[in-house]
């Protein structure tokens, strides 16, 4: 039986990774702050698919919740086959609305998390020839939209050249670029849903299934939707002064 670590397994993208790798037979190591919910998480996959299911609370933006996630990777007498590094999050407002304090927290999550994660599951993956990375990144990455875009576009850029680094070693690497997804990421980012045009949301169920075919074909990069990947090459086109004035109103309020 292999194991799976996600981190932000409580709610959205992660829990429904966590749902799918359970059904699917892995066991599991949640990740997450709220405590309360990643017990409740864990004995409800234990009890509807009979896998194990730990749970490891550890905040990502402080050394030692990192640090502590590190150390599980770490441990080759309980190997993770594979990682999910898909906590994250969005600050409300435009740059300068939102403090530095948050923008800096938002690094150490989104990069500097995912850079140490990554690293200390790789070097135990690779000593074993073989496991796999998923990093959740966002479509935000090929958009210019503020810190959180550009943190999502290290991830990308980090995964695909680790990917390629390692790439007779066994270990895979992807990073998945989603577009909108139904969660509670918005209510906690102050986005209004009915801000986003409809067509623009996808399920996260959908989400992970897609991603997790495209992990299975070896690719390095995914966007698990026909629309996204078709609004991904048309930016690649657009001239980016155009391509920022829509990425930076779409679901906020109109600018003051
Ligand atoms: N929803 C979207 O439209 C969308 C689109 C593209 C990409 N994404 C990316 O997808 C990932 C998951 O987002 P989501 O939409 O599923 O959000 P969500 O529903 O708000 O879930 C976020 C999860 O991350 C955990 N988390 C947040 N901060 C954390 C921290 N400091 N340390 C540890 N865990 C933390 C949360 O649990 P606790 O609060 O208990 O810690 C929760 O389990 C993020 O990386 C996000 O950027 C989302």
């Amino acid at each position: 039986m292999t194991t799976a670590l996600i981190t932000g397994t409580t709610a959205g993208i992660g829990a429904a990774f966590a749902s799918r790798l359970a059904a699917d037979g892995h066991n599991l190591v949640l990740v997450a702050r709220d405590e309360k919910r990643l017990r409740d998480q864990a004995a409800d996959l234990h009890d509807r698919h009979g896998v194990e299911a730990d749970v490891l609370r550890a905040d990502l933006s402080e050394d030692d919740g990192i640090a502590a996630v590190e150390e599980r990777l770490g441990d080759r007498k309980h190997p993770i086959d594979l990682l999910v590094n898909n906590a994250g999050f969005g600050n409300k407002g435009r740059y300068l609305e939102a403090p530095l304090a948050d923008e800096l927290r938002m690094m150490k999550v989104h990069c500097e998390a995912v850079l140490r994660l990554t690293t200390a599951a790789a070097e135990t993956m690779r000593t074993r020839g073989r496991g796999g990375v998923i990093n959740v990144a966002s479509i935000a990455a090929f958009f210019p939209r503020g810190t959180y875009g550009a943190s999502k576009a290290w991830v990308v850029q980090f995964t695909q050249g680790a990917a390629r680094d390692l790439a007779s070693s066994g270990v895979r690497l992807m990073a998945l670029c989603p577009g909108f997804v139904r969660t509670e990421f918005h209510a906690r980012a102050g986005i209004k849903p009915d801000s986003v045009p409809s067509w623009m949301w996808l399920d996260a169920d959908k989400v992970v299934t897609e991603a997790l075919k495209d992990f299975a074909r070896g690719k390095a990069l995914s966007i698990p939707d026909p629309r996204y990947k078709a609004m991904t090459g048309l930016a690649k086109l657009a001239p980016r002064a155009a391509l920022s004035v829509v990425s930076s109103n779409v679901g906020r309020p109109p600018k003051r």
